[in-house]
């Protein structure tokens, strides 16, 4: 790496917490001289001292001092912030900004609204600063060991990046997973998406365990065996991997199963929200999103639950049921589940991406997720060829493979969803995820009456299937002779 000796470092982070201090290590490792900028000064010791540690051939540095942090960057210089989404971000713009030049590129890798990355674009332009939004997934081991990066902005700011991305990104073979994913704030549009798809999927998975734990009343090892052979097989992907570990482990200090200790109120930081937020903007139906951002709300009324399962009473387990049949027909559900999720998110980001002008190219989002995120799935592989084969391809059930996927494990859903009603096990993701399928595949859907109905209250007007136009209907005798049409 060639370097000067008063500008030696190739790229500054700012923010050396969990995330920025380990893709500063990923950087170092891979022969990038590195900067740290942290107002902790623990943190911005301990960075200079293990990348040290790490690469002693490679120049790193901590510091609390931003004039210092800026002098020795090269230029134009690249600047890589890893701060709390929000307030803090602006903060840290408005206390660089005056140190920055022309050309200089300052990407947030942060969970940052879109809005807010659009809005600090249009900002940092004025001083003709290259702002740049990048979604990072992968966690704390992923920003050490190889992330999924999903930045957007331009195509100038993209290649200059892009040998440092491409160097510590997640590879899937050769390939890695990081791609320009568009213009303005692209990069986090895509990242809240794929956080939206993360909930989907994780309430899935907790939905299935639910369903065997007080549906089918199976033994902790039972339901560890059962998602360590979905891992294996179709479904493999990360979470269901973590989720079989996670069923292992048992509490040190009692031996019981450690999950069977942990308070059942799932904690947010909003991307899912935000997800499903931007879907109803968009009129983009994310219905399994939108279940799992509303039972992690439900799931926070911890006491109001405890009170109310006593008036109503609780679920009780089924014993008229075979569970090696309802396992197979679980498999097939979660399976044909997560692809619908999938695909609601995938459709969001096509409808959403194009309305908002961002140009996303859906092809590359598939293959970036295949490695590093927390959404990486084989299933990934099967959207990436799907865009291949259509790279405008609206929603994914429509794609044959995908389709046929679907079709396989559409009988497998409906009988979950059944035995979930049955047996009074909540299960809004596979209900939202099966009505969704059926939505599609119906020709008619009721829609005709909500029309009649708003055109009976409020004279909204209706079309007809029988003759072009928009017209309204005399309803009732007081409405007689003022029908029209258009
Ligand atoms: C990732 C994760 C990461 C983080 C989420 C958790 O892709 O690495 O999505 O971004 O774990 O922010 O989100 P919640 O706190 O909303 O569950």
């Amino acid at each position: 790496m060639k370097t000067s000796a008063q500008s030696p470092f190739e790229i500054g982070v700012v923010g050396l917490g969990v995330m920025g201090s380990n893709l500063a290590l990923n950087l170092v490792e891979h022969g990038f001289p590195v900067i740290g900028l942290d107002r902790n000064v623990p943190k911005a010791d301990a960075f200079r001292e293990t990348a040290h540690r790490l690469r002693a051939d490679i120049a790193a540095d901590g510091t609390t001092e931003i004039a210092a942090f800026i002098s020795k960057l090269r230029r134009p210089r690249v600047v890589l912030l890893l701060l709390p989404a929000g307030p803090a971000v602006d903060t840290m713009i408005e206390q660089l900004l005056p140190h920055l030049q022309r050309q200089d590129i300052l990407i947030d890798g942060g969970n940052s609204h879109f809005s807010d990355t659009d809005r600090r674009m249009m900002q940092l332009a004025k001083s003709c600063v290259q702002f740049v939004g990048m979604g990072i997934s992968g966690g704390e081991s992923g920003a050490r060991h190889g992330p999924s990066l999903m930045p957007g902005g331009s195509k100038a700011a993209w290649e200059r990046m892009r040998p440092m991305l491409e160097a510590i990104a997640a590879r899937v073979g050769n390939d890695p997973c990081v791609a320009r994913l568009g213009r303005n704030a692209a990069g986090h549009y895509v990242k809240m998406v794929h956080n939206g798809i993360e909930y989907g999927l994780m309430q899935l998975i907790a939905e299935s365990y639910d369903l065997m734990k007080r549906g089918l009343g199976l033994t902790p090892e039972k339901m560890q065996a059962v998602f360590a052979e979905w891992a294996r097989g179709e479904m493999s992907g990360f979470l269901i991997e973590i989720t079989a570990d996670i069923l292992t482990r048992r509490d040190p200090e009692n031996g019981g199963y450690l999950v069977d200790k942990i308070l059942d109120a799932a904690r947010q930081k909003g991307t899912g929200m935000w997800t499903s937020q931007e879907a109803m903007a968009q009129q983009v139906p994310v219905p399994v999103i939108d279940a799992a951002v509303s039972m992690r709300g439900l799931s926070d009324y911890k006491e109001q639950r405890v009170e109310a399962s006593r008036r109503f009473g609780d679920t009780e387990r089924r014993n008229d049921v075979n569970p090696d049949v309802l396992l197979a027909h679980l498999g097939r559900a979660l399976y044909g589940a997560m692809i619908l999720t999938y695909a609601q998110g995938l459709h969001l980001l096509h409808r959403g991406g194009r309305e908002r002008h961002y140009g996303i190219p859906l092809g590359d989002v598939a293959r970036v997720w295949r490695g590093g995120c927390i959404i990486r799935a084989k299933l990934l592989e099967d959207l990436r060829a799907a865009y291949a084969r259509n790279p405008k391809l609206d929603n994914p059930i429509f794609d044959e493979t995908l389709a046929a996927h679907l079709t396989a494990c559409a009988d497998g859903l409906r009988q979950m969803v059944q035995f979930a009603a049955r047996a009074g096990v909540p299960a809004p993701g596979f209900m939202a995820a099966l009505s969704y399928h059926d939505a599609w595949r119906s020709a008619v859907l009721p829609a005709n009456l909500i029309q009649a109905q708003r055109d009976y209250f409020g004279a909204h007007k209706v079309e007809r299937v029988d003759r072009p136009g928009v017209y309204h209907i005399a309803w009732t005798d007081d409405d007689k002779g003022n029908e029209n049409s258009h």
